[in-house]
């Protein structure tokens, strides 16, 4: 059984959680479109993370669902604001929510839903000086994926984006939330301070992997599987590690092939299959795919804080599923 069909139960627990929660407010089109993607699917990795942490520290995963489902509920706000930046038309398969609604509906059903996520962590059953802790973690970690939004917004302009932006780029935007599921799931579970930090740490290296692979995905990935239109990427310019790479290593027409590719709205499907095989015959496909495999490794010695236990198995399934996962 693979390791996602292997989280099904717990998975359904999260699930009927964030419905639960969203059965709130009194304006129709507002709701519909707050339910618009945590209902079309997602694969709940970041809760399902903070329940096996909890579950490997001391078997209180359940405790953990509330607090899963708002920072589901967080990711979802952030995916509908991102297809707006992003000009993205599809998620999930479906038809990204300013797509089916308008804009500004969509910006509203986002502010809804991350408002949404902090009454959903306040039914918490923990002490109130926790809860005070978790609320504070939460929203710094939400403060910091929008700085690192800004920064993809901003380095789209750029062609000397080095590698080491990159990776603070995306430590914020996304790693960020995985940061918090782990550290989260730990303290929930009243894990030592050695365990605390080290699911931090764990769930940062992990962030980073997984979003390399999103990007290897965007790519090379199938779209019936991913329910994301392929090369978006290149057609907003954005700033991967790939690009990252190939744009320090190319030269002379190549270089410029993809540059006049990049951040281009009306190129042409085969303009963008041109820069995807420069992409791959310079080798940053391969470079990326290699770096995310050692964020992971990475991620998976920070598990070493955990007793052994089949959740702690489970986890080190999951982190390697990340980098490996077509969806
Ligand atoms: C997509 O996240 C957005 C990124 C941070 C790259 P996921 O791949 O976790 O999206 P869902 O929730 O499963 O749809
Ligand atoms: C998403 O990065 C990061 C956040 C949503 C904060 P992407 O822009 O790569 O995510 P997708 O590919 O649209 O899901
Ligand atoms: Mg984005
Ligand atoms: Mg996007
Ligand atoms: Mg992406």
């Amino acid at each position: 059984m693979s390791v996602m069909d292997r989280l099904s139960s717990r998975r359904a627990q999260i699930n009927k959680e964030i419905e639960i929660a969203l059965a709130v407010g009194e304006n129709e089109t507002l709701r519909s479109a707050m339910k618009h993607y945590p209902l079309a699917g997602g694969k709940r990795l970041r809760p399902l993370f903070a329940y096996l942490v909890a579950d490997a520290i001391s078997g209180s995963g359940e405790l953990t669902v509330p607090f899963g489902a708002g920072l589901e509920l967080i990711h979802n706000f952030t995916l509908v604001h991102d297809d707006i930046m992003d000009h993205a038309d599809m998620r999930r398969g479906i038809p990204s929510v300013h797509k089916k609604f308008d804009v500004p509906t969509a910006i509203m059903a986002g502010d809804a839903l991350f408002a949404l996520a902090f009454e959903e962590i306040c039914k918490l059953k923990v002490e109130d000086v926790l809860l005070r802790f978790i609320l504070n973690d939460t929203a710094v970690a939400v403060r910091e994926v929008a700085e690192g939004q800004q920064m993809d917004m901003e380095f789209s302009k750029r062609d000397d984006v080095q590698v080491n932006e990159y990776l603070t780029m995306v430590s914020k935007k996304t790693a960020r939330l995985y940061f918090a599921a782990c550290r989260i799931g730990a303290i929930i579970a009243r894990g030592s301070i050695e365990q605390i930090r080290a699911m931090g740490e764990c769930g940062q290296m992990m962030g980073v992997g997984f979003q390399i692979w999103d990007d290897v995905l965007d790519l090379e990935g199938d779209e019936e599987k991913t329910g994301k239109p392929v090369g978006g990427d290149i057609r907003e310019g954005k700033r991967t590690l790939m690009i990252v790479h190939a744009l320090s290593t190319l030269k002379g027409e190549e270089k410029k092939d993809l540059l006049s590719v990049l951040g281009n709205q009306k190129a042409s499907r085969r303009m963008i299959q041109d820069a995807m095989d420069i992409l791959h015959s310079c080798g940053a496909v391969s470079y990326a795919k290699n770096f995310a495999l050692e964020y992971i490794r990475e991620a998976r010695e920070r598990a070493s804080v955990l007793p052994d236990s089949e959740a702690k198995e489970l986890m080190l399934e999951l982190m390697d599923y990340l980098v490996r996962r077509e969806e």
